[in-house]
């Protein structure tokens, strides 16, 4: 792949459902990197779509009593009517139903079987159709999908295999050199553990349903969903008829997928493509989950948000914003309407929109609406301390975008805001138009008019070129409000990443269009419960680890010590919590039974990257609650020492993840 191209995809969405916050999450994320990545000059191809075939699309058509593809067409739009709604800025969207991709899967399987890795044999195992996935028994939970935990389907057929067995060793080989594969980090021994267990081959062929790629050479039967699905990647860049554009944008950059979906894109797909003799991708990105301050999204509890409705309501700015500035992009987050409404106003309307409006409104009322030079010798200390501010803020908006972690690119980029609208204050504008010394300077005699209006003007036209390099720093995340901002400071073209450039006075000349605020103040919408809180112990807005007990505890009988369910849990991911000194927030596996997000208050004992990879303590069945803002399900246990550290309990040799602590 050449140099200056970037290749991004995510997943492509099942059209079984109405595009959900979820979906909306990942695409404003991997539109985010591929504006930063444009605005960096890259090549961008960024590929999203919709997954079309499965048995359980042609249920839910047939159940509306139509022809599965009018259905398809039906929901693939909405899902295209989304996505332009939130303004994401892919370059293609590729649906499974389109004819390049089924040549695509023809042309794939030549390969793979080419390569010897496909037999026929009998296929006896479950089958969840929700998930589109095949379980042997020995995983299924109490019968049911171990993921879903719906009922399953035995299926017993003669299917096509594809000899996924055969990719352990090449695929343990591939994590091992290339460490960064699979990100976060944190993320690769789970993946790593799957692989040491040993793969079985995998089904790939289904003849009890006809909607989908009908299996080349073997005529009933279809190709299974994920089979498919997968290889959309490289049919977007081009495979198999466009070599050049497969050779520009072939290995993807990176995937960005969810954390359910971890194993289909870092083991299963990997093996399709070494079997084909095609490159892998560089990264795997597993982002985590958007959760409602009432648990998981899901329909029978009436709790999923439509992203397209809060855009509309809010703004697909307010709405980007919130969604990549609330939640750490490995991890899970808690989303509702409040903290959106919260965000708008304290983030955009006070800091952002009031920035621009103050700086505008006096380039109006004193310059006629143009701006003002900057005159030679006009600049000072205050305007030496905002251009460090402003390399420092792109140094960190940089840095948090290169690695996914939009909300400290945020936190980053704000930085300039912040530093911008204490430079007005600062500078005291105000002053110097009325003739008087502003900058906090106390002099006896006024200054002379000119002085006066040379500084002045040199306040207002620093402070707008700020704004204007914030507003690339922020493109990524909010385009269409930075886009506001170019045309509200008469900039025209496309941005680039130059923002470390002096302020040198580069807008003067430039003629103003200022129109309505940016972001009016909203009203905060009425409160959303949050999940029900434990019913004694501990209070929700206390850290999870508390101090020793200072007094002796009355005496407790062994079943309610029995109750407690503790379980050995390994730290996958850990960050702080901004703006709280001692929280951190922490992904932690329990194995089997999935992942947990505990917020736990050890962030003075413990920088995050010493927790990765830990196995720790966990009480599994403490009642979930809310921790600023954020879900914490469950309690780490640790021990404070003479000053106060935190040392986190930890088995004394290697317990399986999951396991019981008595
Ligand atoms: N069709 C498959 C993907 C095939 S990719 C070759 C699929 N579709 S999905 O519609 O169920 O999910 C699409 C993406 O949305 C996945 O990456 C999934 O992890 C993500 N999300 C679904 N619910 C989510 C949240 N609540 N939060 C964040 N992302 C989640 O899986």
């Amino acid at each position: 792949m050449s140099r200056d191209a970037f290749y991004i995809t995510t997943a492509i969405d099942y059209v079984n459902a109405e595009p959900h916050m979820g979906h909306a999450y990942e695409k404003v994320g991997a539109d985010a990197m591929a504006r930063y990545q444009r605005l960096r000059g890259k090549d961008v191809r960024f590929t999203i779509g919709t997954d079309e075939h499965g048995q359980k699309v042609a249920e839910s058509a047939a159940a509306l009593g139509l022809e599965p593809q009018q259905h398809v067409d039906r929901i693939a739009g909405r899902f295209q009517d989304a996505w332009k709604q939130l303004e994401i800025s892919h370059d293609d969207f590729i649906r499974t139903t389109q004819p390049r991709h089924h040549k695509s899967v023809a042309e794939l399987f030549t390969r793979v079987q080419s390569a010897g890795d496909l037999y026929l044999g009998d296929y006896v195992g479950w089958y969840c159709k929700f998930e589109e996935t095949f379980w042997p028994e020995t995983k299924l939970e109490q019968g049911n999908c171990p993921t879903c935990n719906r009922p399953v389907q035995k299926i017993t057929e003669r299917n096509w295999f594809f000899k996924l067995s055969k990719y352990t060793e090449p695929l343990k080989r591939h994590f091992q050199s290339n460490p960064e594969f699979i990100l976060p980090v944190a993320r690769r021994q789970e993946m790593m553990n799957i692989l040491e267990e040993g793969l079985e081959d995998l089904s790939i062929s289904r003849s009890t349903f006809q909607w989908g790629i009908p299996f080349p050479g073997h005529p009933g039967h279809v190709v299974y969903v994920w089979f498919d699905a997968l290889i959309n990647y490289i049919t977007s860049a081009g495979f198999p008829d466009d070599a050049g554009s497969l050779a520009r944008y072939w290995p993807a950059d990176y995937h960005v997928i969810g954390k359910d979906i971890a194993k289909f894109h870092t083991i299963i797909w990997p093996a399709m493509l070494l079997s084909a003799g095609l490159p892998l991708p560089a990264h795997v990105f597993i982002h985590g989950f958007v959760l409602t301050p009432t648990g998981k999204m899901s329909k029978s509890l009436g709790n999923v948000i439509a992203p397209g409705e809060m855009a509309g309501k809010y703004g697909a700015d307010a709405l980007r914003y919130t969604l990549l500035r609330e939640i750490a992009w490995g991890q899970d987050g808690v989303i509702s309407e409040e903290i959106l409404v919260n965000r708008y106003n304290r983030d955009l309307a006070n800091d952002l929109g009031n920035l621009l409006h103050r700086i505008g409104t006096q380039i109006q009322k004193h310059f006629g609406g143009v701006v003002p030079p900057v005159a030679e010798g006009s600049k000072g200390p205050l305007e030496g301390e905002l251009e460090q501010a402003s390399r420092e803020a792109s140094r960190a908006a940089a840095a948090g975008y290169e690695a996914f972690a939009f909300h400290q690119a945020l936190e980053g980029a704000w930085g300039l805001v912040r530093a911008a609208n204490q430079y007005v204050d600062r500078a005291e504008p105000w002053k110097w138009a009325a003739g008087k010394w502003g900058d906090g300077l106390r002099e006896e005699n006024p200054p002379s008019a000119e002085q006066a209006r040379v500084r002045l003007g040199t306040v207002l036209s620093v402070g707008s070129e700020a704004l204007l390099q914030a507003a690339t720093l922020l493109e990524p995340v909010i385009p269409a409000t930075c886009q506001c901002i170019r045309a509200t400071l008469g900039v025209e073209g496309r941005p680039h990443w130059d923002s470390e450039a002096p302020l040198s006075g580069r807008l003067a000349g430039k003629t103003l269009s200022l129109g309505a605020p940016l972001f009016p103040r909203l009203e905060a919408p009425a409160r959303v419960e949050a999940a029900p809180k434990p019913a004694a112990k501990p209070p929700a807005s206390k850290p999870a680890v508390r101090p020793p007990a200072a007094a002796p505890v009355e005496s407790l009988g062994y079943d309610d010590f029995m109750r407690a369910d503790l379980r050995v849990a390994r730290v996958v991911s850990a960050s702080r919590v901004p703006n709280a000194d001692k929280l951190l927030q922490l992904s932690v596996s329990l194995g089997g039974a999935g992942e947990r997000q505990v917020v736990a208050g050890i962030a003075q004992s413990y920088a995050p990257e010493e927790l990765i990879g830990k196995q720790v303590v966990l009480v599994a069945n403490l009642a979930p609650a809310k921790i600023r803002g954020i879900e914490s399900h469950g309690m780490i246990l640790a021990a404070a020492d003479a000053d106060g550290k935190h040392h986190v309990v930890t088995p004394d040799g290697s317990t399986p993840d999951g396991g019981r602590v008595k």
